[in-house]
């Protein structure tokens, strides 16, 4: 297959200072795509910033290779900083095509010691910094002959040691992901999700809910480079998926889908009839549909 071509591209990529959004931001703009680098340069916890600024040493690792990007150091869980995102995709290369929504924090505890104020600054980060921007992006994305969001999310919505206030946040950000593909399904906007795991900052951070092993594994074998093209391409116009999610890690590449499965159709339901036909309830037979904002535009093989 031909190498698929970037350079027509406008893409805002949060986060990509450090990690995962780094090497999107790096993948897409060696591809020809004019890239904004956004990142605020937050602690892994983000209870604040570090001081140093790694949207912009990203910048110039891409401008120095021959690329195209501008930094913006905003905070994508307030108006400023999402507004600040998109302009400087407008000002500096004239449209805006794609956002790939990447820039988060973590700190594990256990759900009972985690105070409100840490479910709210995840929320923040996550869901309302997703929110932000994909609002602020949504009318030049309209413009777009090819419009495309992805959001980053986590396994950890689907349940990890000490992550509630992190997994809740992404399980919010998956139910923004559908309803925006719902949202943007006349429009031709596709808005797909990725599930990453590579061995960052972050996942140091969360190293205590983690085997040893595992953590060696994910430093040597689960690289962030090993994320990009499946970002990268869940946003180039050849793409025409949507409202899915995709776990993304070390090479590997699957589909995360729901299935609503045949179950039971009983109007005089009773609490016994439940209770009776309950493992036909959860009975995954072949026959068990996904639950898809458009059917796939993909044959599946
Ligand atoms: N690393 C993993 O295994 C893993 C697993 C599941 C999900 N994720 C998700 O992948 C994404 C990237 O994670 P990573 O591992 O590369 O982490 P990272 O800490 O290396 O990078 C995250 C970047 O986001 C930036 N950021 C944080 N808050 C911000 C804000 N309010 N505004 C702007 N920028 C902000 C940080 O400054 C940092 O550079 C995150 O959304 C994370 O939740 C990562």
């Amino acid at each position: 297959m031909a190498n698929l071509d970037f350079s027509d591209r406008v893409v805002i990529v949060t986060g990509a200072g450090r990690g995962i959004g780094r090497a999107h931001a790096l993948l897409l703009a060696s591809r020809g795509a004019s890239v904004v680098v956004g990142d605020l340069g937050a602690r892994t916890d983000g209870s604040g910033v570090d001081g140093d600024d790694p949207a912009a040493d990203v910048v110039s690792e891409i401008n120095a290779a021959g690329g195209k990007a501008v930094a913006s150091t905003g905070d994508v869980s307030t108006d400023e900083g999402a507004d600040a995102l998109v302009d400087a995709a407008v000002s500096s290369f004239g449209k805006l095509d794609a956002v790939i929504n990447n820039a988060g924090i973590v700190r594990t505890a256990p759900f009972d010691e985690v105070p409100y104020e840490e479910y709210q600054r995840h929320l923040d980060v996550h869901y309302f910094g997703t929110l932000r921007v994909c609002r602020a992006a949504w009318p030049h994305l309209l413009e777009s002959d090819a419009p495309r969001i992805v959001n980053t999310i986590s396994q950890a919505m689907l349940g990890n040691p000490g992550m509630s206030h992190y997994g809740g946040s992404k399980g919010a950000v998956f139910g923004l992901t559908r309803n925006l593909a719902l949202a943007g399904l006349d429009k031709g906007i596709k808005v797909n999700a990725i599930a990453p795991g590579a061995g960052t900052r972050m996942a140091e951070a969360a190293a205590e809910t983690l085997s040893p092993e595992i953590m060696e594994y994910m430093r040597t074998s689960l690289l962030p480079e090993h994320v990009a093209p499946v970002a990268a391409y869940l946003v180039h116009p050849s793409c025409e998926v949507t409202g899915e999610v995709f776990n993304v890690a070390g090479g590997i590449v699957n589909r995360l889908a729901l299935v609503n499965t045949v179950g039971i159709h009983d109007p005089r339901l009773s609490i016994e009839t439940v209770a009776e036909r309950f493992e036909q309830i959860m009975a995954i037979t072949p026959e068990a549909a996904p639950q898809v904002v458009a059917p796939a535009h993909m044959p599946v093989s």
